[in-house]
């Protein structure tokens, strides 16, 4: 393995970590709406390549509760970004699948458009248990971002969590501040004190981890 790829190995065992201490306590009520009983149904929205896949779909395919043991769990992950290199590379790493050993189907879905404009793609008719957005970009476009919230919140179940990740501190207070404006109700946010540092003073991965509901 190379060193970047054992970079990217620690950095998301460290995300893995985080979800467990902000998301892991709250627990995940899974909707069971007839069709899809025991799928678990995640939108990656601004997911670049989607290093994270395996990490979101094995932390919240753990996280389901409610199915019999005997019963195959299903997840599905459709990951969302407007840059189509980093999409097509997504489709390359990640495949659905079975995964050996385990009770338990993955589905991945990945798709080149505009995360702040999402009505119109069938694959999104369907509502979501998580929303989730790794190192959102609040600071480089508000009137954008807020639009991406916006979608973000709309695309939950009514017991769907929204969860996002930050570089920095003050784009992360930003973005707090956002999503609460926007209809978000903050369950929890926490630093990552493990966060590896970035060339850019400030920045380090997965600085942040916050989780919303949508507020009634
Ligand atoms: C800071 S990067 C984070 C990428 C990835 N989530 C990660 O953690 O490596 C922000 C991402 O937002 C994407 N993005 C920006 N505006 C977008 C839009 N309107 N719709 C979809 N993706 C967008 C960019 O292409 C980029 O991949």
């Amino acid at each position: 393995m190379s060193s970047y790829q054992e970079q990217l190995q620690t950095d998301l065992q460290r995300l893995d970590k985080m979800l467990q201490r902000v998301v892991g306590k709250q627990g995940l009520k899974i909707s069971t709406a007839a069709s899809k009983e025991d799928t678990t149904r995640i939108l990656d929205l601004a997911c670049g390549s989607c290093n994270e896949a395996d990490t979101l779909t094995d932390f919240f395919s753990n996280l389901k509760n409610g199915s019999s043991a005997s019963s195959e769990k299903k997840i599905e992950l459709l990951g969302v970004d407007v840059r189509a290199r980093e999409i097509a590379d997504a489709k390359r790493r990640f495949k659905s699948g079975k995964i050996a050993g385990q009770n338990l189907h993955k589905d991945y879905h990945f798709l080149t458009g505009d995360a702040s404009k999402l009505d119109g793609h069938r694959a999104l008719d369907e509502h979501f248990d998580v929303v989730f957005m790794r190192h959102q970009n609040y600071w480089n476009g508000k009137r954008t971002w807020d639009e991406i919230f916006e979608q973000a919140l709309s695309k939950l179940k009514n017991d769907g969590q929204l969860v996002i990740t930050s570089y920095f501190d003050e784009e992360h207070r930003l973005a707090l501040d956002a999503i609460q404006r926007l209809g978000g109700q903050l369950i929890d946010s926490q630093q990552n004190h493990e966060s590896r540092e970035l060339p850019t003073a400030g920045k380090s991965v997965d600085r942040h981890v916050a989780v919303f509901r949508r507020k009634d």
